[in-house]
């Protein structure tokens, strides 16, 4: 039977598109709540977008443990292989807003809730391996030369090479950003990283840092960037498409989930920071091991309901899973559920996708707020004293894991010559591919090529420090592009 049409109140209506009126061509009249009702509901629609990530795509799908690392990780949704757990992906490009293409040269989210016994767990990584920063006051700078100049509302080529070209410990990030991997041909086809390091300690208390790799089972596939410049025109929701329909039709990707792993004394000995995001753990000393894999099976009913309010956290975690003193890290840890408040509202986390499924939330002093449709706890106290006991589950976690000691100071962690070395083997690794240098040096041409001299030779100093070729290849097809008046 079909549904019956009833107002937003439950009351049913005669008929949804007779507007009350005097006479039958006369004014309308304020009592008709049917109308003003669904005018003033449909004002209302749009929240606000992600001030990063806007545009992007989600699904559910199952976490298997295919390997034990129990020695590594006490978290219980590890503790037995073939345990399953169910998880929730979104993809997303950064710097675009809701309606922009999804072939944009750009980095792409990869975040992942698992929905443990222990509550939910955020996995908010991205696919490439390190980021453009390794200390987040840069970071509303960064993204703003990424987005429009405040005065024309255009994307501008002198804002953002003005901004790398002067924080250059990016350099790394901006080669993957501008190698084809830059312009991923589908969601499906690339990798996630963990990026930053992360602290694991096993149920004994001993712990390691670890990075985390999921690796793509439909292989890397990617754009050049005259195909992904035609897509965003021809079809700029392509991978959004590409997604839903392969899942519709039982072909959901899947990744295989690896650690490197890291003791504190090879921390101490590695020859750069494990807090420092521009950097990878080269795969020779710190070989992948595998832990899991996970398959995305089912769309979402919704998109608003479940893939716009879906609410990441790097600080959404679990027991035997903590953070690093990476800055960038900590900072994530604020930023995302002070967002999620902003846009959200308080009570974020009772929104269905983002509800942990323990049936376990108790922490009696959070009530009320807008949007309360939990039940609120009832009757119980909202506060924590003697008269109202309960309990707290014990954790095996070393207490002095790392000790710090140091003078409260500001530290200004610049650009330096070492910055230029992974980038160096970066450079060698494209060399293997047919034509990969010369797509890093041609992608780079077209977009440098908008930019003001002066910045145009900023760039083609940089890239010359980490391969005269690569500098000088890019200075001269941007020349050619864009020829200097004398
Ligand atoms: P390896 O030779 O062991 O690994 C090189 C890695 O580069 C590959 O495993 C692959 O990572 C990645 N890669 C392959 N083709 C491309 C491409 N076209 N664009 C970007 N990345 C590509 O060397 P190292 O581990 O010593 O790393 C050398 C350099 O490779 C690093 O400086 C870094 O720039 C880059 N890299 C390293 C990663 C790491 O975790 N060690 C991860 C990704 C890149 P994957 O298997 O993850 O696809
Ligand atoms: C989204 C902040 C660095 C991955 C976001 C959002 C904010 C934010 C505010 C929007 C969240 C929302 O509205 O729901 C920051 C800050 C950073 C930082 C302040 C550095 C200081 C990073 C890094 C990564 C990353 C290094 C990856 C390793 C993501 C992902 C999303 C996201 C995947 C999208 C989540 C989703 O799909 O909803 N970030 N970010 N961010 N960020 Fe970051």
């Amino acid at each position: 039977m079909a549904p019956e049409f009833t107002n937003s109140n439950g009351c049913p209506v005669p008929d949804a598109f007779a507007t009350q009126r005097v006479g039958k061509h006369g004014p309308l009249l304020l009592q008709d709540f049917n109308l003003i009702d669904s005018l003033a509901h449909f004002d209302r629609e749009r929240i606000p977008e992600r001030v990063v990530h806007a545009k992007g795509s989600g699904a559910y799908g199952v976490f298997e443990v295919t390997d034990d690392i129990t020695d590594i990780c006490g978290a219980a949704f590890l503790d037995t292989v073939g345990k399953k757990t169910k998880v929730f992906t979104r993809f997303s490009t950064v710097g675009g807003e809701m309606g922009s293409a999804d072939t944009a040269r750009d980095p792409r989210g990869f975040a992942t809730k698992f929905y443990t016994e222990e509550g939910n767990l955020d996995l908010v990584y991205n696919n490439t391996p390190i980021f453009f920063i390794r200390d987040p006051s840069k970071f509303p700078h960064f993204i703003h030369t990424q987005k429009r100049n405040p005065q024309t509302h255009l994307k501008d080529a002198n804002m953002f090479w003005d901004y790398l070209t002067s924080n250059q410990e990016s350099v790394h990030q901006v080669m993957i950003l501008f190698s084809d991997r830059g312009t991923p041909a589908s969601y499906r086809e690339m990798n996630g990283y963990s990026g930053h390091t992360y602290k694991w300690s096993n149920k004994r208390g001993d712990w390691h840092y670890v990075q985390v790799h999921f690796i793509s089972d439909q292989g890397i596939r990617t754009l050049n960037n005259e195909e992904a410049g035609e897509l965003s025109g021809s079809n700029p929701d392509v991978a959004q498409e590409d997604l839903f329909k392969n899942i519709a039709k039982g072909n959901g990707p899947s990744w295989t989930c690896y650690i490197q792993t890291m003791t504190p004394e090879q921390a101490k000995n590695a020859p750069f920071s494990v807090f420092d995001l521009t950097k990878v753990w080269p795969h020779k000393d710190y070989p992948l091991r595998r832990f899991g894999k996970f398959q995305l099976n089912e769309n979402p009913k919704n998109y608003f309901a479940e893939v716009e309010q879906a609410a990441f956290s790097p600080a959404h975690t679990v027991p035997y899973m903590e953070p690093s003193a990476d800055p960038v890290l900590q900072s994530r840890l604020f930023s995302y559920a002070d967002t999620h408040r902003h846009r959200l509202g308080t009570n974020y986390t009772q929104i269905p996708v983002n509800c942990p499924v323990t049936g376990r939330v108790f922490n009696p002093h959070m009530r009320d707020g807008a949007m309360t449709v939990n039940g609120n706890l009832g009757e119980h106290p909202n506060y924590l004293a003697t008269s109202h006991p309960i309990e707290f589950k014990n954790f095996n976690l070393q207490e002095d894991q790392e000790v710090w000691q140091g003078a409260a100071c500001p530290f200004h962690w610049k650009a330096e010559e070492g910055d230029f070395i992974q980038p160096r083997e970066l450079y060698k690794v494209l060399g293997r591919y047919p034509n990969q240098q010369a797509h890093l040096a041609h992608n780079i041409a077209v977009h440098v090529q908008a930019a003001d001299a002066h910045i145009q030779d900023r760039v083609f100093e940089m890239f010359g420090k980490v391969d005269s070729r690569l500098g000088e290849a890019i200075k001269k097809e941007t020349l050619q592009l864009s020829p200097r008046k004398l």
